[in-house]
């Protein structure tokens, strides 16, 4: 499986995931620049990303418990999401995936 991520700098990074693992987590794991100050705890809104439209639907809806950190981040748009809330299966094999400014 895979993901692409892109950066605000135009770069696009497409990272190895496996199952189980959190977005947040392959994202730093390979080394690219995110925050994810939290570790995952969805406490921190710094692993915010915009999902690529045609990934939203495939998305577990995001938890209150998200929704009010995303209140907390800057520029969130209709696809925001908390990229450590996402856990990687089968079905998001080639998500793509937008790191927010406030996230680096
Ligand atoms: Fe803190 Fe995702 S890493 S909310």
């Amino acid at each position: 499986m895979h993901i692409t991520v892109h950066l605000p700098d135009g770069s696009t990074h497409r990272l190895e995931a496996l199952e189980g693992w959190r977005v947040m987590e392959v994202i730093r794991d390979w080394g690219l620049p995110i925050k994810g100050e939290c570790g995952g705890a969805c406490a921190c809104a710094t692993c915010h990303v915009r999902v690529k439209e045609e990934w939203l639907d495939r998305l577990i809806p995001a938890s209150d418990e998200e929704l009010e950190m995303l209140d907390g981040a800057f520029n969130v748009e209709d696809s925001s999401r908390l990229c450590c809330q996402i856990i990687m299966t089968p079905e998001l094999d080639g998500l793509e995936v937008e790191l927010a400014e406030d996230s680096l």
